[in-house]
């Protein structure tokens, strides 16, 4: 018999993953429901993932000869390193997904995208009592957050309401139901939109009366909220009538599946002007360090516009400041941006940039 070996597990001597360390393996892939899959990866290098409970990566693949990103946001919980996983639901649309759904196979390695976004309670400093609000594939983060609060038996009141549109479509319920049971400050309920006979919870959709009857105490609790939106906009509707403090609501706003980001990422993104008066309106350089190439870019247009409009192809996704794919490390120069979460505050200070929402306000150069 072979001798077994243990792993290493002082990640003091383990590299730290990101994007341009290594591809990632496949090395798992589990039936969650009749439609929803999950692939767990590790690094090819064997190095570690750091992240926030909540945050996303970027696959980025070819598909029939096609470059295609897809962000995913992480499912497992940093408090297990070795791997990451991502959960996701077949789309009648989904290129990616239903590539992975039919093709990716265990032992496939896929390039990915450093991980990032700002989606995380470990991001905030939030009430000791949270609410996780979830409709359909919108569980992922909270899946990440509820195993982060578990393995870390953190002191929190935790009460966790996930929507589904039936029984089936009732994503990791084993495990939450577990956490429920084992664990005094969690709490988990369904709902579910279509109850089968069998199904003696809650269901319809989320309402005022449900939201009392299952939490009594919600507007008292931090809430973060991910799901499609007009369950989104559902939730911020029961909670204005309430009176609710929304400087405690965070969501989880963008649908990347239906974004360019599965589109060839050389397509040009129909991206909102940026505000200013024609009279305001100056032109920069803008130089790529890299290539040597110097493009010219209007005050009041996004940086990444300009660069595609050269016919270069860098990557994007969700082209509304969230998803951080664009992320860019600018060398020289000043921007305004309008980020709408896509950037760590860290990252920022290190002089990164999000080229879809960045409009210059002086030369720049450009690590690209
Ligand atoms: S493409 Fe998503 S933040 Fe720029």
């Amino acid at each position: 018999m072979k001798e077994l070996v243990f792993p290493d597990i002082n990640f003091d001597n383990l590299e730290r993953w990101t994007g341009d360390v290594s591809p990632l393996e496949c090395i798992l892939i589990k039936d969650e429901t009749h439609n929803v899959k999950s692939f767990t990866f590790k690094s090819k290098k064997d190095a570690w993932f750091q992240f926030f409970p909540g945050q996303h990566t970027t696959l980025f693949l070819n598909i029939d000869g096609k470059d295609v990103m897809r962000t995913y946001t992480i499912a497992s919980s940093p408090t297990r390193p070795n791997t990451i996983t991502i959960t996701n639901k077949r789309m009648q649309d989904g290129v990616v997904t239903n590539w992975m759904h039919d093709s990716l196979k265990v032992g496939d390695c896929v390039e990915a995208l450093d991980i990032g976004g700002s989606f995380s309670v470990a991001l905030d400093q939030p009430k000791p009592k949270i609410l996780l609000l979830s409709g359909g594939s919108g569980i992922t983060p909270m899946l990440s957050m509820s195993r982060y609060f578990f393995d870390l038996s953190m002191n929190l009141d935790l009460v966790f309401i996930h929507n589904a549109q039936s029984e089936n479509d009732l994503i990791a319920k084993a495990e939450l139901d577990y956490y429920d049971s084992t664990q005094d400050n969690f709490k988990r309920h369904y709902v579910c939109d279509v109850a089968s006979e069998s199904w003696d919870g809650a269901s319809g959709y989320l309402s005022e009366e449900m939201m009392v009857d299952l939490v009594p105490d919600f507007t008292e609790r931090e809430i973060y909220c991910c799901g499609p939106e007009p369950y989104m906009q559902n939730v911020k509707k029961i909670l204005n009538s309430c009176d609710y403090d929304m400087s405690l609501y965070h969501q989880e706003s963008f649908d990347i599946e239906s974004s360019t980001a599965q589109n060839n990422m050389a397509i040009d993104a129909d991206l909102p002007e940026h505000k200013v008066s024609e009279s305001e309106i100056n032109e920069y350089n803008v130089t790529l360090s890299k290539s040597g190439e110097v493009l010219q870019c209007g005050s009041n247009t996004s940086i990444l516009v300009s660069i595609q409009k050269q016919g270069i192809t860098v990557p994007f996704a969700c082209s509304q400041g969230l998803c951080g794919t664009c992320r860019t490390k600018m060398l020289d120069g000043t921007v305004e941006m309008d980020a709408q979460g896509g950037l760590l505050k860290s990252h920022e200070k290190e002089g990164y940039i999000l080229t879809c929402c960045s409009y210059p306000t002086s030369d720049i150069v450009l690590d690209l």
